[in-house]
């Protein structure tokens, strides 16, 4: 997977699956803007001299503005843009508060939309081809009770997708999406954290359910979604657009 000269902007990129997609990209060679709510701390391995480390808070507006437009003037402009951030909460319906469903949507959706905007108004302008990835959800596919809002979140995020890869790609802009089941990662512990908490089960038994329920009986790893980040953001990609790509062991088969 060849990205040298492509610069791409990663979001939620201090840890988890963020990193990895953002240290994926440094190794097939892209400049990476890694961000996150405080610039990430990790020291890269390979492609240090092209890293650049950022806070970005995706819900806030005018930092995503001023971001993309300080990255566009200090680099030869973003063409790549992974919206990896994202939240998870534990809420039933009846104790959902309308500030839980507005910073789901905040984070997870508008933040999706915001960064693209701005990545796109800059690639409109210098008549620029681009790769967007969004890492949306299987739970924006299925149904995952006392998650209501995140799966909402998330098939806002594959709607967002379809639709703007039809909107963008008469310019040459690709945008696709990546639907992980479950990924190890803190996000993924605290959801075990959660069922065990509601239904009385210990951690083992929660996990061993979560276990079964993937035909491939393992939790993608991080860098399981990095790789088809990397492939997606890519020129070997180049007929790819309007997917939103299960990764989940077979999971969920929609
Ligand atoms: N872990 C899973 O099982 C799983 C499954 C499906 C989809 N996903 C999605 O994958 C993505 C990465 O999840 P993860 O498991 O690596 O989670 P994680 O919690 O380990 O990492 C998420 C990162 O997003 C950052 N973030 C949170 N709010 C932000 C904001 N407002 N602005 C910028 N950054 C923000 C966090 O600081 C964190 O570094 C998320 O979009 C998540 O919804 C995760």
């Amino acid at each position: 997977m060849e990205l040298k000269g492509k610069v791409a902007l990663v979001t939620g990129a201090g840890q988890s699956t963020g990193m990895a997609i953002a240290q994926g990209l440094l190794r097939a060679g892209a400049t990476v803007i890694a961000t996150d709510l405080e610039a990430p701390a990790w020291e890269a391995k390979v492609g240090a001299d092209r890293l650049i480390r950022e806070a970005l808070d995706v819900s806030q507006e005018d930092q995503v503005i001023g971001l993309v437009k300080e990255m566009n003037r200090r680099t030869t402009g973003i063409n790549v843009l992974v919206n990896n951030a994202g939240i998870y909460q534990w809420a039933l319906l009846k104790d959902m508060e309308l500030k839980d469903w507005e910073r789901m949507f905040a984070v997870n959706s508008t933040g999706t939309f915001l960064c693209i905007r701005e990545v796109v108004r800059g690639l409109l302008t210098r008549e620029a081809s681009g790769s967007i990835v969004n890492i949306a959800s299987v739970g924006g596919k299925n149904a995952f009770p006392s998650q209501s809002h995140y799966c909402a979140s998330k098939a806002a995020v594959i709607g967002l997708t379809r639709s703007l890869a039809v909107e963008l790609g008469p310019e040459g802009i690709r945008v696709n999406a990546i639907c992980p089941g479950s990924i190890d990662t803190p996000m993924l512990a605290k959801v075990r954290e959660d069922i065990a908490k509601n239904t009385g089960q210990s951690l083992a038994e929660v996990k061993k359910g979560m276990i079964t329920s993937i035909p491939l009986r393992r939790f993608q790893q991080p860098e399981d979604i990095a790789m088809l980040a990397v492939f997606l953001a890519s020129d070997n990609a180049r007929n790819i657009n309007g997917e939103s790509i299960n990764l989940d062991g077979g999971m969920v088969r929609d």
